[in-house]
């Protein structure tokens, strides 16, 4: 479904540029969910990001069922990001301005079917444990974990093919993190893709695939049926 080839990604700075990413090459099944975990630093949510069509890799390429979608005009790419992917900022990217509901509508606002998607919006926010009297608040008045969830509710509104989540459980309590996972196991079950970067190991081995970024490269670490070891992958 995904195929990235060979990527690579540095970053200039005023006395050169530092390389993040080495040459790096995955395949991404449909309906399988992946876990990235890593120490801080080493590029997790680089790597998201140049998947999900918001990065541009230095070297190689990302192929959505044969589309690059770095070689899509910006408009192409951006709808194909909207009805395709769905991303779970790791700093969650609410507009302050925007209502708790309006910010889960968000990738769709200028859409003539909008008006159709608040009633799923609403469903998706009760799903993830968001009161119903939070929906008209801004996200000034919300907690870090009550956030995380409307950014969640945001990237599933449009039932990606796949969704790339960065550390989406960094600010739940244990019981809406696994109210995730169970949400998320959902997904999976109705065929969607799950990319996700983890700190948390419970969470990591949801994964059917487990991969730690280390030395600018994807290790596999473990799969779902094999027990493994996350020494030193927390930070
Ligand atoms: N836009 C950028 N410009 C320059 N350096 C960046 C940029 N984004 C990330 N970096 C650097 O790349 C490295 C990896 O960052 P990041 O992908 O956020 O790591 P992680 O998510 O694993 O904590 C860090 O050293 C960070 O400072
Ligand atoms: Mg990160």
């Amino acid at each position: 479904m995904i195929e990235i080839h060979n990527l690579s990604k540095s970053f200039k700075h005023s006395t050169g540029q530092t390389e993040i990413l080495h040459n790096i090459s995955l395949t991404i099944e449909k309906g399988q969910w992946y876990t990235i975990i890593g120490p801080s630093g080493t590029g997790k949510s680089t790597f998201l990001n140049c998947i999900a069509g918001l990065l541009k890799p230095t070297a190689g390429e990302v192929l959505y069922n044969d589309i690059n979608i770095y070689q899509l005009s910006e408009k192409a790419k951006s709808n194909y990001r909207r009805h395709h992917i769905g991303f779970v900022f790791q700093d969650f990217k609410l507009l302050p301005h925007y209502s708790v509901l309006d910010n889960v509508i968000l990738p769709f606002i200028y859409d003539e079917a909008k008006k159709a998607l608040y009633p799923k919006a609403m469903v998706l926010l009760e799903q993830i444990g968001i009161r119903t009297e939070l929906f008209k608040r801004l996200p000034e008045g919300l907690s870090g974990g009550e956030k995380q969830r409307v950014a969640i509710a945001r990237a599933l509104l449009g039932k990606p093919d796949i969704l790339i989540c960065d550390e989406p459980t960094g600010n739940l309590d244990i019981a809406n993190r696994n109210g995730l996972l169970d949400l998320l196991s959902h997904c999976r079950a109705q065929g969607q893709t799950i990319v996700m970067v983890t700190h948390d190991e419970d969470v990591a081995k949801s994964g059917d695939h487990i991969y730690k970024l280390i030395d600018k490269q994807l290790v596999k670490v473990g799969t779902a049926d094999a027990t493994f070891s996350l020494d030193q992958t927390t930070s």
